[in-house]
């Protein structure tokens, strides 16, 4: 029961940094957490000089927009957005759960896999500047449909180093795309305190 009450006031005080813009305190409420508590919120928490780095990488390969597959509680959006000031959407699956009593506090505005007919649609930018965010994803195949189905030149996967006890489909490295495109690493960039996660990014040839 203890615990219980200490997760509702955790995911309070993330609100309520939210609610005024507070990214720095978001970040530091998650490190003073214990990893394996840390990670009910979000499997990657990145540390400001992360975001910092992100930044610099979007802003470097003229990214503007960021559809991000799977976001769970779009912490991890709403942190890059409010330190970017990049626009980062959040897709997710099963609405009537995510719309449900029982499911998690949810941080940005989510679009619903159901309801989308092209993921080109969803990003309302050039497509240019558009990337397709997958973090902690876990469905390699339905990764390679999105990817099919997106026309922008960069695609970011977010998640474990290989070998660390955690899996992803994809990982971040050595990701299998759809058999007949072709993707390249351009930057990674180390996150978290744990030395575990890499947000990498793609580039199509
Ligand atoms: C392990 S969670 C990661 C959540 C979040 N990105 C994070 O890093 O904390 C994977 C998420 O992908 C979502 N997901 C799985 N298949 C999906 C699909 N086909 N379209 C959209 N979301 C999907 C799941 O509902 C789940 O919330």
């Amino acid at each position: 029961m203890e615990n219980v009450g200490r997760g509702e006031q955790v995911e309070h005080e993330i609100s309520e940094c939210i609610a005024a813009g507070d990214w720095k305190k978001v970040i530091d409420l998650g490190q003073a957490l214990p990893f394996n508590q840390r990670v009910k919120y979000l499997w990657l928490w990145p540390l400001q000089k992360d975001l910092e780095r992100i930044r610099e990488s979007l802003v470097r390969f003229g990214i503007t927009e960021v559809l991000s597959i799977g976001c769970g509680t779009g912490l991890l959006e709403w942190l890059i957005t409010a330190s970017t000031g990049i626009v980062v959407a959040g897709v997710e699956k099963d609405e009537q759960w995510w719309r449900s009593k029982y499911a998690t506090r949810t941080y940005i505005p989510m679009l619903f896999a159901e309801a989308m007919t092209n993921v080109d649609n969803e990003c309302q930018g050039q497509q240019t500047g558009q990337a397709m965010m997958f973090c902690y994803f876990n469905h390699g195949a339905a990764f390679r449909e999105y990817v099919k189905n997106f026309s922008g030149h960069y695609v970011i996967i977010a998640g474990p180093m290989e070998g660390r006890g955690v899996h992803t489909d994809p990982l971040p490295f050595g990701a299998k795309f759809p058999a007949d495109q072709e993707w390249t690493v351009v930057h990674s960039i180390p996150v978290g305190s744990e030395n575990l996660n890499q947000f990498v990014i793609y580039q199509r040839r």
